[in-house]
């Protein structure tokens, strides 16, 4: 069988390093159990390590988090030894009730008073997004800052000059040639929600309205390597909105500049984003200028228990 060594990453390759303090180790196993990368195991009630098993030590740093001695130090792929800090006290994290709370007030908010977002929220917002779960670690979720309304507009202006470059891409002729190799519900999409989408920044944008980043004070872009799993950015992203919320923040996920960013190379490289990163998100975020009186029960497509 092939001898795997790490799971390489845009940002690291290769193992963490994985101390164990031999006096202080009492043997219980419990990091043998939580360790997936899987190079821990016991021995005559000694933990070992053998680098050489599975992929070796992904640097999850599960192992040194949950020993009871504190005699794990893993040290490597971004993980240092001080990066395992101590657990909040559990009375201080939120309860279900809490969280269900601040999920269910939580709206796409879409008009922003004019006050910038004060750099101690975006620090925790990102602060927050740091904690969020990665496919494999460490994350290569990058964050892309826009503070400010004059950043976001450019960047806005950026996307929509783009948008009206390939809008004759979302035409009906346009989509009935191409609705062989994409699809009927891609095709349906670019003719009932794109393209009108578009037409409609655009015509704003004349009027001096911004309806593609709402006149927000504040933007990011998740986005993330091909290393990583597709899914990581939003996962991230997530994280932020939530966060924001319990700033007392509005924030709102934009599906569309993704596909900019995407096809766009000139809009990769202004903003230095790698050509080849995954699809990933916009966020806005700001004071919201509006207050919402009720919350909106949802129903999700489908929950079915196999
Ligand atoms: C992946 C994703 C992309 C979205 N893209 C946009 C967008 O481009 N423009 C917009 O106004 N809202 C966008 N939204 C917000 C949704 O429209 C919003 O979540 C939905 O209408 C439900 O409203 P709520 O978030 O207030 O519950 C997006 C949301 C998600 C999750």
């Amino acid at each position: 069988m092939e001898e795997y060594k790490g799971i390489t990453t845009a940002r690291v390759s290769g193992v963490a390093t994985v101390t164990i303090d031999e006096v202080a180790c009492t043997g219980c196993g419990l990091c043998v159990t939580v360790c997936r990368g899987a190079p821990l195991y016991l021995e005559s009630g000694k933990v070992h390590v053998d680098q050489a098993r599975l992929y070796g030590c992904i640097g999850c740093g599960q192992c040194a988090a949950v020993c009871p001695q504190g005699c794990i130090m893993v040290e490597g792929r971004d993980l240092h030894p001080d990066d395992l800090i101590p657990l909040p006290p559990p009375a201080s994290g939120a309860a279900y009730d809490q969280l269900s709370a601040l999920l269910l007030s939580r709206r796409s908010v879409r008009d922003f008073r004019s006050r910038p977002v004060a750099r101690e929220d975006i620090d925790r917002v990102l602060a927050a997004v740091s904690t969020a779960p990665m496919g494999i670690p460490p994350t290569d979720v990058s964050v892309l800052v826009f503070d400010g309304f004059d950043k976001v507009q450019a960047l806005a202006g950026g996307l929509l000059a783009f948008m009206q470059r390939i809008r004759w891409f979302l035409s009906p002729t346009a989509c009935a040639l191409m609705r062989p190799f994409i699809g009927k519900e891609a095709v349906t999409t670019f003719r009932e929600f794109l393209g009108p989408a578009i037409d409609v920044f655009l015509e704003k944008r004349a009027e001096g309205v911004d309806w593609l980043t709402y006149g927000a004070p504040l933007a990011m872009y998740f986005y993330t390597s091909p290393f990583s799993d597709p899914v990581d950015p939003l996962v991230a992203a997530t994280y932020a909105v939530v966060a924001a919320q319990s700033l007392g923040l509005g924030s709102c996920m934009l599906g569309l500049p993704a596909y900019c960013f995407r096809y766009s190379k000139h809009l990769r490289d202004q903003y230095g984003i790698p050509d080849k990163s995954q699809h990933g998100i916009l966020v806005i975020f700001g004071h919201p200028a509006v207050t919402y009186r009720r919350a909106i029960r949802r129903r999700l497509a489908a929950v079915t228990f196999v």
